[in-house]
């Protein structure tokens, strides 16, 4: 089946099985290595893609359902001035050591930051935690990505609604 739909700000149209997940589609067909294959169960994380602005695992997709969206991975963030300034949190931190689940905590960081810098969502610590959650760090990481976040979260938003 072909399905078409946009990857990183670029429309692609697809060959694919009508069983495929979107994990597959875009590893082995399109070359996206960002996106990474962990449990393919839905637990891990670490397939996690921006759909249509929020986060999702990609290993419970088929690659059908995204007919006509969009998809973000990292490599479409480059240049980004809120992901760069997320990247480099993230470095100064020392939230990143295998990098396995690091592209996964960078999109689901960076849907929650763009969501609370747009609106008067007041967020907390245990927003930052709830968000990340289903991303899976067997490093351990966790405190020093939820310092990461909250640094940026701390730079961009309004003082009524900070940390
Ligand atoms: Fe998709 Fe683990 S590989 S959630």
């Amino acid at each position: 089946m072909r399905v078409a739909f946009t990857l990183n700000g670029h429309r692609v149209e697809v060959d694919v099985e009508s069983s495929e997940t979107l994990l597959d589609t875009l590893r082995l067909r399109l070359g996206v290595k960002s996106v990474k294959r962990g449990c393919e169960r839905g637990e891990c994380g670490a397939c996690s893609v921006l759909l249509d602005g929020r986060p999702v695992v990609s290993c419970l997709l088929l690659t059908v359902q995204v007919e006509g969206r969009e998809i973000v991975t990292v490599e479409g963030l480059y240049g980004d001035e809120l992901f760069e300034e997320l990247f480099e949190e993230f470095s100064k931190n020392f939230a990143i050591q295998c990098g396995y689940c690091t592209p996964g905590m960078l999109l689901t960081s960076y849907a929650l930051v763009k969501r609370a810098s747009g609106g008067p969502l007041r967020v907390s610590g245990d927003h930052i935690v709830k968000a990340i959650e289903g991303n899976l760090c067997r490093c351990g990481t966790y405190p020093r990505v939820v310092r990461a976040v909250s640094r940026v979260l701390e730079r961009r938003l309004p003082s009524g609604s900070r940390l």
